[in-house]
């Protein structure tokens, strides 16, 4: 038991599969575990564990945030021994050729967090483990799932102050934003375990479209098949 987790010692797979969002969470041990069973309802932040092709995994919701998803990931990690930890989520499209529903796969997380200010005497670079990033990237291709991969911004504020600020970002070539994946790639940095984020586009800054929370959903289905399968090596 952790602060923030109730589940027994054990009970939490090596490999941990987190969307922000708990019912997310619940959707996907439903739709692709087999024997799953619920280890976290504290602040109905939903947890399981269940077997995929017979090896058992764990989902865990993670909130919205970098602070959010950095309390799941270090209780996952320093209480729970997890290993691999790959982020499942949707984020905003800053590019013309990034579109609705597309899977980006990210390379590393630039951030408009402080997290890294103070942590060393530089400023780190949070990058994606690169066994989980080449295994994904195969296993999409073979597959053939349609992907991307780059940099990714992690942003601490969903509505910001100057609307116009992701145009900076997008001429450096910054695909997307979302908010959580450099506060995880930089807490797998430090305790020396795995992590990958992958995303699907669900709104555009340029073009101002949002896709349904149905077709949410559907887009969903590839980018979790490859966060299970790229944990294979
Ligand atoms: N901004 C930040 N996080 C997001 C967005 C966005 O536009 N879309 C999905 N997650």
């Amino acid at each position: 038991m952790s602060l923030h987790i109730e589940a027994k010692s054990g009970e939490i797979a090596e490999t941990v599969l987190l969307p922000g969002d708990p019912l997310r969470a619940k959707w996907i041990a439903e739709t692709f575990l087999q024997d799953a069973h619920c280890y976290n309802e504290v602040r109905g932040m939903l947890g399981y564990t269940g077997l995929y092709n017979g090896t058992p995994v764990s989902v865990q919701g993670s909130g919205m945030g970098i602070p959010s998803a950095m309390i799941y990931a270090s209780e996952l990690i320093r209480d729970y021994n997890v290993k691999n930890l790959i982020r499942v989520g949707t984020a905003g499209s800053f590019q013309q050729d990034i579109k609705l529903r597309d899977i980006v796969i990210a390379m590393s997380a630039s951030t408009t967090s402080a997290i890294n200010q103070h942590r060393l005497p530089g400023s780190f670079a949070p990058t994606a483990n690169s066994t989980l990033f080449l295994n994904a990237v195969d296993y999409a291709r073979v597959n053939n799932i349609p992907f991307k991969t780059g940099n990714i911004l992690s942003a601490d504020e969903f509505y910001d102050f100057e609307p116009e600020n992701f145009k900076k970002w997008a001429r450096f070539g910054v695909l997307c934003t979302e908010m959580e994946t450099a506060g995880l790639y930089t807490l797998a940095a430090q305790y020396g375990v795995k992590a990958l984020a992958i995303v699907s586009i669900s709104d555009h800054l340029l073009t101002k479209e949002k896709i349904s929370n149905e077709v949410r959903e559907q887009g969903f289905v590839e980018m979790v098949q490859i966060a299970l399968n790229c944990t294979n090596s």
